[in-house]
């Protein structure tokens, strides 16, 4: 990651003798060409929360626009520290910019916020209050408590998709999602110490359900609130970002080798209708049927490999030629149909099984021996050394720390 060192802007405001009060709270806050909105932003993060909670604010910005120089200007007129992380490449877009923000939190909990005033800085104090009310180690800004509301979620088409995401997460993890009535929010406060920030691979726009699901914070509290009109400048999220939703949905839940095995069968499945369709037209066209087997068999294989390339596999296809990843899956996938047959033998000739079971012992036999296959021989996950002792891989985030001004 190309991201520069923090540049810190100190507050402007004479620094009182003795050590400041450390910050409870890190505020951490994306920007992507927000220069309309950071002031405004500033402003009132210091009218509603060093008041209640000392506080300091981590800026990690992406923009191509003035946004770091209007944070610079506007932040001397902070009473609380603010850092600017800019990144040359905004690796993992939203989401990387909020665990690169996190790993250079100083503070016991964090608090992840939008940069457009959609998210009322008012309620920041609240969230971290209610964390430590409840003990909880995770508090979420829902918009769908009562009292909450999105009116700020511009147009009924946008609030349908935002509800059906969500209901479709919920219905993808209710273990890990049961207690958050709002995955999707972008609002949130977040115990430091509960935070793995290695195991974090974001992808896109939803870091609070990335959060969730792979740091399962124990105790879990929400608050409610009304999604606000954006301030200034337009969204960031284009359409691309429903692409990268769902392929982030299928990232997290097949995260675990039975889950996987079960989509991998879900996809062996679909493979029937390309295999089904081109003995259908090889057979129309005259070939005998058993050579049409055979190359029909070949769509079906071609078919799956695409899909689990895409939706299973795609973060570990690089240290593969993507035509030696074919042929060993294409081998795997036609030894499976070759070793099937003995085996039923096997099992009716030697060990008495009738056909139907015989046949279904084999086909679930070498449905397991292939996803093992292609797990080990196509795919090898690159393991990462999870030693907590490991300074560089850290349990709790805790990189390049923004030093603290006094105030
Ligand atoms: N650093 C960085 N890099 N920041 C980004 C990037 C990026 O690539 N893309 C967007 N941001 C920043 C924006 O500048 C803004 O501060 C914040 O992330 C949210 O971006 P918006 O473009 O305003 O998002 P939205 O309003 O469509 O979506 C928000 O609401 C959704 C709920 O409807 C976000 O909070 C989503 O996370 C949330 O799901
Ligand atoms: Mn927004």
């Amino acid at each position: 990651m190309s991201a520069g060192a923090p540049l810190t802007v100190p507050g402007a405001l004479p620094e009182p003798a003795g050590v400041a009060e450390p910050a409870v709270v890190t505020i951490v806050i994306p920007t992507f060409n927000e220069s309309g909105n950071v002031r405004e932003l500033l402003a009132r993060l210091t009218e509603s929360v060093p008041s209640r909670l000392p506080c300091e604010v981590v800026f990690v910005d992406d923009s191509t626009d003035d946004t770091p120089a209007v944070i610079a200007d506007a932040a001397r007129d902070c009473p609380f520290p603010v850092a600017v992380i800019h990144r040359d490449v905004a690796e993992g877009g939203l989401g990387g910019a909020v665990v690169e923000g996190m790993k250079a939190a100083g503070s016991d909990w964090i608090v992840v916020m939008d940069a457009d005033l959609q998210h009322p800085p008012g309620l920041v104090p609240d969230l971290v209050a209610t964390g430590e009310k409840e003990s909880a180690d995770l508090v979420v800004a829902s918009r769908y408590l009562p009292g909450g509301s999105r009116s700020g979620l511009a147009g009924g088409y946008r609030v349908a998709v935002s509800r059906a995401a969500t209901l479709l997460t919920k219905g993808l993890f209710p273990r890990a999602l049961y207690g958050i009535s709002d995955p999707m929010s972008g609002f949130f406060a977040i115990r430091r110490a509960a935070v793995t920030a290695e195991a974090l691979k974001p992808l896109g726009y939803k870091i609070l359900l990335e959060l969730a699901v792979r740091c399962r914070p124990t105790a879990v509290a929400e608050v409610p609130f009304v999604f606000q009109d954006r301030f200034a400048g337009e969204s960031k999220s284009t359409a691309k970002e429903g692409g990268r939703f769902l392929r982030h949905l299928v990232e997290l839940r097949t995260a675990s080798a039975p889950a996987r095995m079960v989509a991998f069968g879900l996809i062996g499945l679909t493979g029937f209708v390309p295999n089904l369709l081109a003995l259908h037209v090889l057979a129309g066209a005259g070939l005998h049927y058993l050579p049409a087997e055979i190359v029909a068999n070949q769509f079906g294989v071609m078919w799956n490999f695409l899909l689990i390339e895409v939706l299973l596999f795609r973060d570990r296809r690089h240290h593969r030629h993507w035509a030696d990843r074919m042929g060993r899956f294409a081998l795997l996938a036609n030894a499976d149909l070759v070793l099937r047959i003995p085996l039923i033998a096997l099992l009716v000739g030697e060990f008495g099984l009738a056909v139907l079971p015989a046949t279904t012992l084999a086909l679930l036999t070498t449905f397991v021996l292939r996803f093992a296959g292609t797990e080990a021989l196509v795919y090898l996950p690159h393991r990462r050394s999870r030693n907590p002792r490991n300074p560089r891989n850290p349990r709790s985030p805790r990189t390049p720390r923004a030093p603290r001004s006094t105030s």
